[in-house]
C-alpha cells in the first residue's frame, strides 16, 4: 500500500517535472521504491521516518513549506555524501548558526531524539531517492 503511494508520487513527481522543467528529464530515470541510495539505508523504511518526524515541516512531498522547512528534494546540499548529511541531521542548525538561512531552527534528528543514527541514513536514502 505504502510503496504503491510512493510509486504514484514519483510517477507524479517525474510528470510535473516534465511539464516546463529546464533540465532534460527524459534522460533520467525515474525514481521508484527500490531505488538504491549510494550511501546505503533502507527507502522505505526512511519514508516512514520522514512521514512521521520531517513531513510537518518540509513537507509531505519534501518540497518545504514556507516558515518552517526547506525544500529537500534534488538541492545542492542534499547531493553531499549521506554520511555528512546524517551528521548534520545529528546536530541541525539553529538560527543563530552562520549558514541559517531562515531564521527559523532546524532540530537536532529533527526535533526526535528516539531516531538512532540508522534512521537518519534511512531517511538520507528515502530523500536521495525523490531527487
Ligand atoms: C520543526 C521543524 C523541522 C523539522 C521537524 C525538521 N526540520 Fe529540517 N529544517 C527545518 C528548518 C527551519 C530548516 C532550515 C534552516 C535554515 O534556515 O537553514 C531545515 C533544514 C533542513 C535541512 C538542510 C536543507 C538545506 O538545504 O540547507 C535538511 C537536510 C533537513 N532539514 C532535513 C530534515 C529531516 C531529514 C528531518 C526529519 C528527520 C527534518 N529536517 C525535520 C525545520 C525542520
Amino acid at each position: 500500500m505504502r510503496i504503491t503511494r510512493l510509486i504514484a508520487g514519483a510517477v507524479l513527481v517525474a510528470l510535473m517535472a516534465g511539464c516546463g522543467g529546464t533540465t532534460p528529464s527524459s534522460t533520467a530515470p525515474a525514481p521508484t521504491a527500490a531505488a538504491a541510495s549510494s550511501g546505503g539505508g533502507d527507502v522505505s523504511a526512511g519514508a516512514d521516518v520522514y512521514k512521521s518526524t520531517c513531513s510537518s515541516c518540509h513537507a509531505p512531498d519534501a518540497s518545504g513549506l514556507k516558515g518552517l522547512g526547506k525544500e529537500l528534494v534534488g538541492t545542492t546540499f542534499m547531493s553531499q555524501a549521506s554520511d555528512d548529511l546524517v551528521a548534520f541531521l545529528k546536530v541541525g542548525r539553529g538560527p543563530s548558526d552562520a549558514d541559517n538561512t531562515t531564521g527559523v531552527q532546524m532540530p537536532p534528528r529533527g526535533g526526535n531524539p528516539s531516531l538512532g543514527d540508522d534512521d537518519l541514513l534511512n531517511v538520507v536514502a528515502y530523500l536521495k531517492s525523490l531527487g
